[in-house]
């Protein structure tokens, strides 16, 4: 996710583009830059860091002219610098480019334009956009733009100007977001309504293939045949709080509802044009993988239950020995790491201390370091040897929903890719599982519009409860893990998880008349244990609540609620049960007025040991 702004009117471009950009800020903010055409000529700023470098920079070096676009950048390709800040240009700069999403064949078109002799300064995918205008411009911003696009796969809102033709901006959408802002004599394109909001209120959204030309005589729509189309102006009634939400009262919400989308895009654009997983930051190969004698995780919090689960799904595909460790404890035991070692680490931010510590420990003790984080550049990602990216765009509320979702999806697709290269999962095996996998953003999508309604009365119910207690086996447990923290953290309810076989050996004695109880029972081997556990429980007064499979109805005997799941193979389970605990704890913490996104005590990159 990046955000995008593009002005063309009589106004000071950059005054614009830069109190935009600032309402964009959620959607990213490792660089971000504008460029402006003034006077026939385009002028450039781009900067690292958060957005108030490169308000201070224009402050201190203005840009003037009343066109340009701007850029605040959640980097993908290449980690956050002045370099691979956007936009980026042709070699003479006379062609600007911003872009939002991630443009899949880039590797394939920068080897042409490299044969072709064009040289690249940055490590972004969008760089290509820029050159290939480049070679297709012949006077015509608009014809090289039509030409370019037939060139492009994967998902790309572009904002363009050129000094060669200084009166206009021509916008492209195709999947990523944009949207064009219809004021009085003046125009706007941004990723975002809240962008413009302050300016108008007027506006058109963007469909896939829509390309727009905005002079200050109007705007254009076409196709990408080059035929005119005609799109609805829209009033838009919120306010910018509420939009930057997207209507959403939180952004934990708002994050919890994206996840079969950012799912999606972790799972879709690492498929080759076979359907087969490639992961591009992975430079493992079969050799190593029988080289090697076991593989550690490490982790914290959430990010450690992802890891949980990776273990169980790497152990399964690999048939090899996987230990797993809180990254706040790995250094306190002999934790036999050596050069045979493949260390996973798991981390959103990628700036956790612990799991920092733990990493350069293992490096120092000649592991080679495999990290799944969200953050491109990261600490975590810079001292890794391999790098999986979870591409769930930026995490806003403190807890951690959708970079979780992201961290099992990695798993499962590391766990895959390295069982095909290991032969250890023959190829029909690997076809049915990733198969599987393929359908699970769809299967997510389903359980939080299923969860919802039962989610929000079972947070009436509980809402005064001082604790609360999740119950699983095998991978339901490690759920159980995370429903337990996710409601601690944000609902200040004391909740903790305990393995559904665990209990009668002494936790048992916390059940007593009305205590909430939530089975997790998805694993089929596991099912009926656990309803048996259900029932001590329930025959000691708990309140109990069943997450399930939608063919285990019989669940109903023993739960006062239940919440039903769609079918998938058990190791996927862990991807739909976790929805109903994250929508309970929202909701929880919603009742009890409690402010979700920045829960009390604590911080979403934790950065001390
Ligand atoms: C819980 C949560 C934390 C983090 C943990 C690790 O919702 O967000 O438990 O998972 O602090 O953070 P990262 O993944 O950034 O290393």
């Amino acid at each position: 996710m990046c955000g995008i702004v593009g002005y063309v009117g009589e106004k000071l471009a950059t005054d614009v583009i830069l109190e935009g950009l600032q309402k964009l800020e959620y959607r990213g903010y490792d660089s971000s830059g504008v460029a402006i055409l003034g006077s026939g000529k385009l002028k450039f700023r781009k900067i690292a860091g958060r957005l108030s470098n490169l308000i201070s920079s224009v402050e201190e070096n203005p840009v003037e002219g009343t066109i340009g676009i701007g850029h605040t950048r959640w980097a993908t390709h290449g980690a956050p610098s002045d370099v691979n800040a956007h936009p980026h240009t042709n070699e003479d700069g006379t062609i600007a480019v911003v872009h939002n999403g991630i443009i899949e064949n880039y590797m394939t078109l920068k080897n042409e334009l490299i044969e072709k002799g064009y040289n690249f300064e940055s490590d972004t995918d969008t760089e290509i956009v820029a050159k290939l205008l480049d070679m297709y411009y012949e006077g015509d911003l608009l014809q090289a733009v039509f030409k370019m696009v037939k060139r492009l796969k994967g998902a790309y809102a572009l904002g363009i100007v050129s000094s060669n033709n200084p009166d206009e901006l021509i916008a492209v959408r195709k999947e990523s977001p944009l949207i064009l802002g219809v004021g009085d004599d003046e125009l706007f394109v941004a990723s975002d309504i809240p962008a413009i909001l302050n300016r108008t209120r007027k506006v058109i959204y963007l469909e896939n293939n829509d390309i727009v030309k905005l002079t200050r005589e109007g705007y254009t729509i076409y196709n990408v045949d080059r035929n005119v189309v005609e799109r609805e102006v829209k009033e838009i009634l919120w306010d910018v709080e509420a939009a930057t939400k997207e209507g959403y009262d939180h952004f934990m919400i708002k994050e919890i509802n994206q996840q079969s989308s950012v799912i999606k895009d972790t799972l879709f654009r690492r498929l080759d044009d076979k359907g087969n997983i490639y992961l591009e930051n992975v430079n493992i190969d079969s050799k190593y993988l029988t080289t090697i004698n076991k593989i550690y995780i490490v982790a914290c919090g959430t990010a450690y239950h992802a890891g949980l689960i990776g273990k169980h799904i790497l152990e399964k595909f690999l048939n090899l020995h996987v230990i797993i460790d809180i990254a706040s404890e790995f250094r306190y035991g002999n934790n036999f790491v050596d050069d045979k070692t493949l260390m996973i680490v798991v981390s959103q931010s990628g700036e956790t201390a612990d799991t920092l510590a733990a990493l350069r420990l293992a490096k120092s003790k000649g592991a080679r370091i495999l990290s799944i984080t969200n953050v491109v550049g990261s600490t975590v990602a810079r001292e890794s040897d391999d790098i999986f990216y979870t591409w769930a765009g930026p995490e806003i509320a403190v807890a951690s929903t959708k970079a979780y979702t992201t961290q099992l999806t990695a798993f499962y697709m590391i766990s895959l890719y390295f069982g095909k290269l290991k032969g250890t999962l023959g190829d029909e095996i690997y076809n049915e599982i990733l198969s599987e996998l393929k359908s699970l953003p769809a299967k997510v999508k389903a359980a939080i519009e299923e969860s919802e309604k039962v989610a929000r009365e079972i947070a009436e119910k509980i809402k005064n409860k001082r604790s609360l207690f999740y119950i699983g086996r095998g991978l339901d447990y490690y759920t159980a893990m995370e429903g337990a923290l996710k409601l601690k953290e944000i609902s200040y309810i004391q909740a903790e998880a305990f393995a559904a076989g665990e209990l009668k050996h002494g936790s048992i004695a916390l059940i007593e008349k009305d205590t909430p109880v939530i089975a997790i029972a998805t694993q089929r081997d596991l099912y009926e244990k656990t309803v048996s556990n259900i029932k001590e429980v329930k025959a000691r007064g708990a309140y109990t609540i069943g997450i399930t499979r939608v063919s285990n109805k019989d669940l109903e005997n023993v739960c006062d609620s239940v919440i039903y799941l769609d079918e998938t193979y058990d190791i996927f389970m862990p991807l739909l049960s976790v929805i109903s605990p994250q929508l309970l704890a929202y909701y929880a913490a919603v009742e009890r007025g409690n402010d979700v996104d920045k829960p009390r005590n604590l911080a979403k990159s934790v950065t001390v040991e």
